[in-house]
């Protein structure tokens, strides 16, 4: 086993203050950028700003704008939350269709990142097209925080989910977590990524076709994380403490609104988590997270057990992202 740094350096571009500091006035595009200390300090802020009742003023007067091109439920609304609940505001779009992005000019990236720097101090950016993020960091003259893009990466949705796990087990040392579902997704992507840094043990049961990108689980193996493939969710669950799930049945990540179809297949037995087969095959302690939107994958009859470990997860998207905003805009 290869020994995994514990701070990485910091995005090309980027301007840290003197020392090290991943976080002040740098963009967030990808888990690659952090080292596991660097995820720490995050945490014990997050825990800071959970538990502080002054915390609540310290971004007043700071703008986040919103550039959603792809539709959501939870990551605008966490980011929108979160500044509100530091003191500060937000502005923004959640559907590119009502920009000239959408209209006969169809703007560029680079040009909507010139303006909307001009109007606030970071910009939350999704985009169905994988480093369109980077597009928008490239002019944009403030942060910019990767909100999902393409196939790429979805690194705070990664911070939310090891936090959740942290919050759980209290630490992710000697934890065996199951991945399972699409596992080239960019919430899986950054989620693996974040995972390396810790001497964990990733258990992978892919849905057909599924796989992650090989160079990927090499960069993860390479590190503290040991992964391996599991024959059956029933076998893998045995001695998990998480099952880290994403749907099987997907839409087109490459493309801004996907409407649902009139009949959507039905995910495999062999991909779906329920009652029985927790309560069967897992012990008490097992905790299940899904970034949602769920299809039939994460079965409901889940959402009143003690195994319901997305609930939180999806509540602690505003903490971590409070968290973030300060080190990234606070004094
Ligand atoms: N977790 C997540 O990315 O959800 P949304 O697509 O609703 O933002």
């Amino acid at each position: 086993m290869t020994t995994t740094p514990t701070r990485t350096a910091p995005h090309p571009h980027l301007s840290p203050r003197p020392g090290h500091d991943p976080w002040h006035r740098a963009d967030v595009l990808s888990m690659r950028q952090y080292g596991r200390e660097d995820l720490q300090d995050l945490f014990h802020h997050t825990d800071t700003i959970r538990a502080s009742t002054t915390a609540r003023t310290r971004l007043a007067g700071r703008v986040l704008v919103s550039a959603f091109y792809q539709s959501s439920t939870r990551t605008r609304l966490a980011h929108e939350a979160a500044m509100l609940r530091m003191g500060g505001t937000c502005t923004g779009f959640a559907d590119a269709g009502v920009t000239r992005a959408g209209d006969f000019f169809g703007e560029s990236p680079e040009d909507i990142a010139r303006m909307l720097g001009g109007y606030g101090d970071v910009v939350v950016v999704r985009h169905p097209q994988t480093g369109a993020p980077g597009r928008f960091a490239s002019t944009a003259g403030v942060p910019v925080i990767n909100a999902g893009d393409g196939w790429g990466e979805h690194p705070t949705q990664a911070m939310t989910d090891l936090y959740t796990m942290r919050r759980f087990r209290g630490g992710l040392d000697g934890a065996t977590i199951v991945l399972t579902g699409d596992l080239r997704m960019r919430t899986m992507r950054s989620v693996l990524l974040a995972l390396r840094h810790y001497d964990c043990r990733l258990l992978l049961f892919p849905g057909p076709g599924m796989t992650p990108d090989p160079v990927l689980i090499d960069e993860v193996s390479a590190g503290a994380a040991r992964v391996e493939r599991a024959a059956s969710l029933a076998a893998a669950v045995r001695d998990a403490d998480f099952v880290y799930m994403e749907p099987v049945v997907q839409p087109d990540y490459t493309v801004g609104r996907s409407a649902a179809p009139a009949h959507k297949p039905a995910t495999p037995d062999a991909f779906r988590v329920d009652r029985a087969l927790l309560e069967n095959h897992a012990g008490p302690h097992l905790r299940v997270l899904h970034s949602l939107p769920r299809q039939d994958e994460l079965c409901t009859d889940l959402d009143d057990t003690s195994f319901n470990g997305y609930w939180a997860e999806a509540r602690n998207g505003v903490p971590v992202r409070m968290a973030l905003l300060d080190l990234m805009l606070g004094a």
